[in-house]
């Protein structure tokens, strides 16, 4: 049995740390609907940590619970060993947080440089009052912001398209400025919510190296909901599955493949 402390090394080489977040007996409810029924699973520093399931099996409120979104019922989350207490979006990216949406949430009118900005907001010490009276200090941030910025669009190699509104974008590219700008904010743990859906083999291929790219040079632990086994066996780590808000499954991506409550869920239920 592993210890919160503990690393270990999984079947491909790579050395996971120890917990960084633990959930522990969530339960979530909206009204009479109950989207998380006592669920309990941890994220380990470096990993990268997927969570499947058909269609409301919860996933997505449970990853709104991981950011803070949500406060559940009943449970507790563990962030780095300590209960977390509810937290507004600020001070969930003061801890090191980011993440992106299933459903694309960017400004369509802005550029794809000005998006990717905002993902900085939360880092700027530099408040109102002193943006107007203390420029020095305000201009100082603004320029480390941009350095931030542009390492961040070199690296989604999104450059030829920094200065094009988004909503002349094609949806793959919408996707990747999304993670671009989560990334602007430095994240030690970054939350993706369905990185590749609706995307084509090959802006799969291209989100799935950015992610393992992510990982590998940041150090970032990545949670991630994604319908396409293929992706989910190849890019992660460990995995949890969750059908009708239970866990029914959790383990490495070969372990949970020859679960048959995992096969069963499956069975006959369609994916988008
Ligand atoms: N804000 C909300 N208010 C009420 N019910 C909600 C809310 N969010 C989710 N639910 C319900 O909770 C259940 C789980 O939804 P959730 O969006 O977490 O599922 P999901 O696994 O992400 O599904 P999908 O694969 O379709 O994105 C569903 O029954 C859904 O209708
Ligand atoms: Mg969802």
């Amino acid at each position: 049995m592993l210890d919160a402390s503990d690393s270990f090394v999984t079947e491909d080489g790579r050395t996971i740390g120890g917990v960084v977040m633990e959930m522990k007996n969530i339960t979530l409810r909206f009204g009479g609907v109950v989207a998380i029924k006592d669920i309990s699973f941890d994220i380990r520093e470096g990993e990268i940590r997927a969570i499947i399931g058909p269609n409301g099996a919860g996933k997505s409120s449970m990853l709104n619970v991981i950011s803070g979104f949500y406060v559940p019922q009943e449970g507790e989350v563990l962030f780095h060993g300590k209960q977390r207490p509810p937290m507004r979006p600020y001070e969930v990216a003061r801890q090191g947080i980011a993440r992106t949406f299933q459903n694309i949430a960017l400004f369509e009118g802005m550029s794809v440089l000005d998006n990717v900005m905002t993902g900085r907001l939360n880092n700027m010490k530099a408040g109102l009052f002193q943006q107007a009276f203390w420029k020095g200090r305000a201009e100082k941030e603004e320029v480390a912001n941009r350095e931030v910025v542009e390492k961040i669009i070199d690296f989604l190699e999104i450059q030829a398209i920094r200065k094009t509104p988004v909503s002349r974008l094609p949806y793959g590219l919408k996707k990747r400025v999304e993670l671009a700008r989560a990334l602007a904010a430095e994240p030690k743990l970054l939350l993706l919510d369905e990185p590749m859906a609706g995307m084509n083999v090959e802006e799969k291929e291209d989100m799935s190296r950015f992610i393992l790219d992510v990982n590998d040079e940041f150090g970032t632990t990545i949670a991630l909901i994604e319908h396409d086994m293929g992706v989910v066996m190849d890019l992660s780590d460990r995995v949890v599955v969750m059908d009708y808000g239970k866990k029914i499954g959790d383990g490495t991506p070969d372990e949970v493949r020859n679960n048959q409550n995992v096969i069963d869920a499956y069975l006959g239920v369609s994916h988008d």
